[in-house]
């Protein structure tokens, strides 16, 4: 991939997609193209259609989409299906009719099934339903990986990269500590609880099942590792994880340590505890030759830098 390729990161402006944006400044491309939801609504197969026509991207990251919680998955089920549908319909066949060479998608480890055998493997997707809680999610994820494969068997190449990250973390998550993920919302958590001299907090479940965590510079660095190779000996999708996982009580006692907070931890017993273990299979990815390079440690350091640099900018702003 030249320095001067025209790359189109749908969703810059997410977690993932602003990893991507980040790495591929930092190297040097000097053609990323952009566009924030009120320019371009990806649900809009006609705008999408004729933006394509005009930016001609040759390579596209799809890092756009619907995610969201068990509550927002029952809430608005709907929402899910139609949204993430709509959204990799509109881009694969816009990058198809107008020529991109490489397409990266984003799949989830909640389309695994339910009770799948640790590590997941990719040959297990669709052997079994996946966790009815996610249900509307994972669906429309699924159609979004194997539409990517059904392109790439009709048309006999491999443009459309489906990939699998597993729990992804990093600047610019979704914080919320009623709808971030388990990372940040517990970085939030514990940092108003220091903040406010809170005596302990309470979590959900007992803190044992088990995690994987990828911080998004690694996602970003599989993706570009990925556009710039020649694909054509790897079979799809490809997990992209760490190789391994922390129980949620060691990852809330990790953050804890990290944000200096000094009351007591709480585990509410009566919640549930969600899937014993959700880790990935990332050997197919491994032997072709990436693997991830931030540590864990690190990872949660910057995350937190990050974190403590919004809230302080947010409280400056306010005065
Ligand atoms: N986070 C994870 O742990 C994880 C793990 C595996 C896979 N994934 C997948 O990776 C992708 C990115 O996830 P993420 O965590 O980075 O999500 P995110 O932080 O929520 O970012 C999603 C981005 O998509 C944009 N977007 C959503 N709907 C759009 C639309 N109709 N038109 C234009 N832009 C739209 C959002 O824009 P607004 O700001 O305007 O809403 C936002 O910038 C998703 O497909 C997700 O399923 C995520």
């Amino acid at each position: 991939m030249e320095k001067g390729a025209r790359i189109f990161v749908c969703g810059h402006a997410g977690l993932i997609g602003s990893a991507i944006h980040r790495r591929l400044e930092r190297e040097g491309y000097s053609q990323i193209i952009t566009a924030p939801r009120s320019q371009l609504d990806l649900q809009d197969a006609a705008r999408v259609s004729r933006f394509f026509e005009e930016y001609q991207p040759q390579y596209v990251v799809l890092a756009a989409g619907r995610v969201g919680g068990i509550v927002e998955n029952q809430t608005s089920p709907a929402d899910f299906m139609d949204e993430n549908i709509a959204i990799q319909l509109n881009v694969l066949k816009a990058a198809r009719k107008y020529g991109v060479t490489k397409l990266i998608l984003f799949g989830s480890s909640c389309m695994y099934p339910r009770e799948c055998p640790q590590p997941m493997a990719e040959e297990v997707l669709l052997s079994a339903k996946p966790e009815p809680t996610s249900l509307p999610y994972a669906i429309s994820k699924l159609a979004g990986t194997y539409m990517c494969l059904a392109y790439n068997k009709q048309y006999g190449d491999k443009r459309f990269i489906p990939v699998i990250p597993n729990s992804a973390y990093g600047p610019n998550d979704n914080f919320n500590p009623k709808s971030g993920h388990v990372l940040s919302a517990l970085m939030s958590r514990f940092h108003e609880a220091k903040a406010s001299g809170a005596e302990s907090v309470t979590l959900w479940g007992s803190g044992s099942p088990r995690r994987e965590f990828v911080h998004a510079d690694d996602i970003a660095d599989a993706c570009l590792y990925l556009l710039q190779q020649d694909v054509s000996a790897l079979e799809f999708p490809l997990n992209i994880g760490v190789g391994s996982d922390i129980s949620i009580k060691e990852l809330a006692e990790a953050i804890v340590d990290i944000v200096g907070y000094k009351g007591r931890l709480e585990w509410d017993r009566s919640k549930p505890d969600g899937a014993p273990r959700k880790l990935l299979d990332s050997s197919r990815l491994r032997s072709f030759g990436w693997e991830p390079k931030t540590s864990f440690d690190d990872g949660l350091r910057n995350t937190y830098e990050w974190y403590r640099q919004q809230v302080q900018s947010a409280a400056t702003g306010k005065q």
